[in-house]
């Protein structure tokens, strides 16, 4: 995704989140930890880190799943987030990433609250739905886009009414509306919209997005059945 670094909403954001996001030590060191382990810098940015703070307390949530954890920048916004006994599960493909946000959540002192569950994360979700594990209150999905269907799919087999599920990544600089798009992420988000749109389990909406970060959106839902 492009960055723009000049544009107006890029300072924009850089105006609101000087003001409401504090300046957080353990943050800036993740993000450096990750730009030092060469991790790619797709991770969600202050602002939208805050955002999801507010859906986890807003929602009440006290057992979180996340779908995509990278070096755990999102993982310890929502870690921070959550009443004390609350618990965040992350799935992570790569051991590389994994262990970057491991060390992360013991800089940023979550760790108590964070499982990170390695391997392709719908042989994690699968193997959660058969154990027969107990239905998340709030799910970010946050992974390989072409695996958003199936991700939305089996997290509704781990939801409950009033479960919130939340995507990233699903405006992708507007490139969402080409039905013709050869790029599998795109075809993988749309097809996930589609699903959404036929289940009638979820209320949803999509938020776009400008930011450091570039054009994008944020998917959010809410079990109602
Ligand atoms: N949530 C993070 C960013 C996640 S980036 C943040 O905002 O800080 C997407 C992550 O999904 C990457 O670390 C990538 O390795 C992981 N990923 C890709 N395919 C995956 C799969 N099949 N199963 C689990 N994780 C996967
Ligand atoms: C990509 C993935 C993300 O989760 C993100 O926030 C931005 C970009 C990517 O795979 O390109
Ligand atoms: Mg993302």
């Amino acid at each position: 995704m492009p960055n723009h670094p000049d544009s107006l909403w890029t300072k924009v954001d850089k105006y609101f989140g000087d003001l409401l996001v504090t300046t957080d030590e353990a943050l800036d060191a993740a993000v450096a930890a990750n730009h030092a382990a060469k991790l790619p810098a797709i991770d969600i940015t202050p602002l939208q880190g805050s955002f999801l703070e507010l859906l986890v307390r807003m929602s009440g949530a006290r057992r979180i799943l996340e779908i995509g954890t990278l070096g755990g920048y999102s993982t310890i916004w929502l870690a921070r987030a959550l009443p004390k006994d609350g618990r965040v599960t992350t799935l992570e493909l790569e051991p590389h990433h994994a262990a970057v946000a491991r060390a992360n959540f013991q800089h940023a002192d979550v760790h108590k609250k964070i499982d990170i569950l390695l391997g392709p994360a719908a042989d994690t979700l699968r193997s959660l739905i058969k154990k027969k594990s107990a239905p998340f209150d709030l799910i970010f999905i946050d992974a390989d886009k072409s695996g958003y269907p199936e991700y939305l799919t089996l997290s509704l087999k781990l939801s409950r009414p009033g479960t919130v599920i939340v995507a990233d990544n699903v405006v992708r600089d507007g490139k969402v509306i080409n039905s013709r798009s050869k790029d599998q992420s795109i075809q993988g988000v749309r097809r996930f919209i589609e699903l959404v749109a036929a289940e009638p389990r979820l209320r949803a909406t999509v938020l776009q997005t400008v930011c450091g970060k570039g054009y994008d959106g944020f998917f959010i839902g809410v079990v109602v059945e």
